[in-house]
């Protein structure tokens, strides 16, 4: 058979007999990439979505240069182009009013050709995007609808089909709107694999991988008109004594606010406002002065701000037969950093490398699979073992809320006002740039080792105090103790299969 003939013939055996070499469940950031790239390499897929209509989220906004990175290689850094997108040249701290600019760092990143490296197709500074998240969703779902060996359909998919004589996955079950009768209707779709990326509150989570994510805080959301940030082009973080406050500008006239509420904030407790007077009482007046108004007239509806759950799920390996679980549905980290679509994106060029036909000739071979998902497993991790646990230990820093975090703030903040490899190091992890975990590590003890160093200089403070010596020493020990603390849980959880 021709190739086109094959490709017309297995575009009719997906419309008619609903069956494909692949079925994706979710066509929003991970099943999106991912169809297109198996489709690229030649499989034929079906993509499954419930809802078809432009998303309106407050999730995956920015998108760090690690996956504009990602994307240029998956053939998709198109869908960025278009949608009003912001260029991201890096973050702005302001820490209890003073600011320090970081920006992204020049190209850190081996160009060795191997296709887990960072690169940068334009050249110069490395840059992310920023955007509305459904405009970019509905371009990287025209990409798929052009690609001809994707089908697309908006159907909700409700459970799995197991063959009756082993565990394998064959397939799916969904419920399909039918626009005769306006009913929904039983509907099956089947494929060799079945790639769930069904996100955040994903349905098969809990059947396949058995863990529940772990969720400590929210992100309220904002959208600011035409605010002028102190650093344009720059993710903001606002650091003092509430947890921490997101802006960063996802159109030319809108800003995007994203202010985390941890659990039992006792500032946001209904009897003294709730969460919109936490933002009026504690959350405003922190905020940068020009910031003030847009902030002010955006509280101004009177509506209870949209929200997300900011969660935590470690990754696991996927050892089912015929069904693998991925993206948000299979690893989460705190929102704090922006690294999700990162981390999905790598995953799908990664994902898509292993599944190689050259490889993987038959994706209805299960040991193969088994094998290619436990490679998997280990190699994403040089880009999201940093990205989980710098996400993790960040926020814990962040959102301070005892002495030591207080003290390991400081230093994180005067760490960053030393320029230099302080800031490039640190901002190259968190953009997906420098996919070397060892150097996250050096960095949190480089930041825990200044901040003992400034706690022993405040308590001391000079000869006379140096009868105080023995309780700084017993305050080093603690902030010492806390960094651990933050941090070896962490990576305790990227380190189990
Ligand atoms: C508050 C917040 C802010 C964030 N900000 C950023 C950021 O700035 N940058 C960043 O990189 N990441 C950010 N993230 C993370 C990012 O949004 C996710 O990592 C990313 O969207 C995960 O992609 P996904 O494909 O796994 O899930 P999603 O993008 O959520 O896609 C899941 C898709 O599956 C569909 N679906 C669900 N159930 C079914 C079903 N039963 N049948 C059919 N279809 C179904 C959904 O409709 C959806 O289209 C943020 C997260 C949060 C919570
Ligand atoms: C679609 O799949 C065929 C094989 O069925 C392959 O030859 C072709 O290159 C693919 N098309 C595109 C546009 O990727």
């Amino acid at each position: 058979m021709s190739d086109s003939v094959l490709q017309a013939s297995n575009e009719q055996r997906r419309r008619l007999n609903h069956e494909a070499d692949v079925v994706v469940v979710g066509a929003g950031i991970f099943g999106c990439a991912a169809a297109f790239a198996l489709a690229k390499q030649g499989r034929s897929v079906l993509l499954l979505e419930r809802w078809l209509k432009e998303p309106d989220r407050i999730v995956g906004e920015l998108l760090q240069p690690g996956g504009v990175s990602a994307l240029e290689k998956l053939g998709l850094a198109h869908c960025l182009e278009g949608i009003d997108s912001i260029t991201v040249k890096g973050y702005e701290v302001i820490y209890y009013g003073q600011g320090v600019e970081i920006p992204y760092p020049m190209n850190a990143g081996a160009a060795n050709g191997d296709t887990q490296e960072y690169t940068n197709e334009k050249g110069g500074r490395p840059e992310g995007r920023a955007f509305h998240h459904g405009r970019f969703i509905t371009q990287l779902r025209k990409a798929c609808a052009s690609q001809p060996n994707i089908t697309i359909v908006e159907t909700e998919v409700t459970d799995t089909v197991t063959s009756t004589h082993n565990p394998q996955v064959l397939g799916v079950v969904s419920r399909t709107l039918n626009p005769a009768t306006g009913e929904k209707e039983d509907d099956f779709y089947f494929g060799q694999l079945t790639i769930v990326a069904d996100g955040y509150a994903s349905k098969f989570r809990k059947q396949y991988i058995g863990k529940s994510p772990i969720v400590k805080s929210k992100f309220y959301a904002l959208e600011l008109i035409d605010c002028p940030l102190p650093s344009p082009n720059h993710g903001t973080v606002v650091l003092g004594d509430a947890a921490p406050v997101l802006l960063y500008q996802i159109g030319t006239h809108e800003t995007r606010a994203l202010i985390d509420v941890p659990e039992h904030c006792p500032t946001a407790s209904v009897e003294v406002g709730g969460v919109r007077g936490h933002m009026r009482n504690v959350i405003l007046p922190s905020l940068p002065k020009q910031v003030q108004p847009c902030f002010e007239k955006a509280l101004e509806d009177g509506k209870i701000p949209r929200s997300m759950p900011n969660s935590f799920l470690p990754p696991t390996t996927q050892l089912e037969k015929g069904i693998v679980i991925l993206g948000d549905a299979m690893n989460m980290r705190h929102p704090l950093t922006g690294g999700g679509m990162t981390v999905a994106f790598n995953d799908v060029v990664l994902l898509s490398r292993l599944l190689a036909p050259e490889r993987i000739p038959n994706l209805g071979d299960t040991a193969a699979i088994q094998k290619a998902m436990k490679e998997f497993h280990w190699k994403r991790k040089r880009l999201s073992s940093i990205i989980n646990i710098l996400a993790m230990a960040l926020y814990s820093l962040f959102a301070a809320n005892d002495r030591q975090l207080k003290s390991l703030q400081k230093g994180c903040f005067e760490y960053f006002q030393k320029g230099g490899n302080c800031i490039d190091g640190p901002v190259g992890l968190l953009a997906g740039i420098i996919r070397q975990p060892f150097i996250l590590f050096y960095h949190f003890f480089a930041v825990a080792f200044l901040s003992i160093w400034i706690v022993i200089s405040d308590t001391v403070g000079g000869l006379l105090g140096l009868w105080k010596f023995p309780v700084a020493i017993e305050q080093s020990l603690l902030v010492f103790w806390k960094a651990c603390v933050v941090i070896f849980p962490f990576i305790f959880s990227e380190m189990r299969s």
